[in-house]
């Protein structure tokens, strides 16, 4: 059984994906250790607590830079053994000190087609903006490994999803989540699980 953590900030939608995907069995060799928030009032923490799984918050704002926040999050994630780390909506950039510490065991949701609509600036609600405003008509959502690069790392899944006639950022984010976000993040995390623990 690998220990997983998934790092929060907000509602924790994609978080809910998983703990539904892990409680219909779809997860066999991965246990959810930890949640771990940057924020005191995100909900993903209530979601949590809801299905006994443990949770930690680092709160960002407290944190002097980014070198004490990752130091921090770093201890937690040791303190339960963390093998891999799932970023669902993980409001913040991890520093390569951080990163290089768990090569190709950390995985992000990001909510588009990457290299599109991706890197500084481009999260939540400001990815379907973009997309709109640029006039696409297929986004979608990828996950794919983090490494120093923000959104930079290499690709694991891809799914598209139409943009319709009408679309807002808010209905859009809900579709991608829907049709991409929360049928990919669990089905990547299954299978990285089954990799490493051929290894462990
Ligand atoms: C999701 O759409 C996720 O892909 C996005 O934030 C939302 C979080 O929702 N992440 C990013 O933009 C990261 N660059 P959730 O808290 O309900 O899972």
């Amino acid at each position: 059984m690998l220990n997983i953590a998934v790092l929060v900030s907000g509602g924790g939608t994609n978080l809910q994906a998983i703990i539904d995907a892990s409680e219909r069995g779809e997860i066999p060799l991965g246990r959810l250790a930890l949640v771990l928030s940057s924020s005191p009032k995100a909900y993903a923490l209530e979601r949590a607590a809801k299905h006994g799984i443990p949770s930690e918050v680092v709160n960002r704002k407290e944190c002097a830079d980014r070198a004490e926040f990752d130091s921090k999050l770093l201890a937690a994630l040791e303190k339960h053994n963390i093998d891999i780390i799932v970023l669902a909506g993980f409001m913040c950039i991890l520093s390569k000190d951080f990163t290089d510490k768990y090569p190709n065991r950390i995985i992000n949701v990001h909510p588009s087609l990457i290299p599109s609509f991706c890197g500084d600036g481009f999260y939540g609600l400001k990815v379907h903006e973009a997309a709109l405003e640029y006039g696409v008509k297929v986004t979608g959502a990828t996950v794919h490994f983090v490494n120093e690069v923000c959104d930079g790392g290499q690709i694991i899944m891809q799914k598209a999803v139409d943009i319709l006639e009408g679309d807002t950022p808010e209905i859009l984010q809900k579709r991608v989540m829907e049709q991409a976000e929360w049928i990919i993040l669990p089905k990547s995390l299954a299978m990285l699980c089954e990799k490493y623990s051929q290894e462990k």
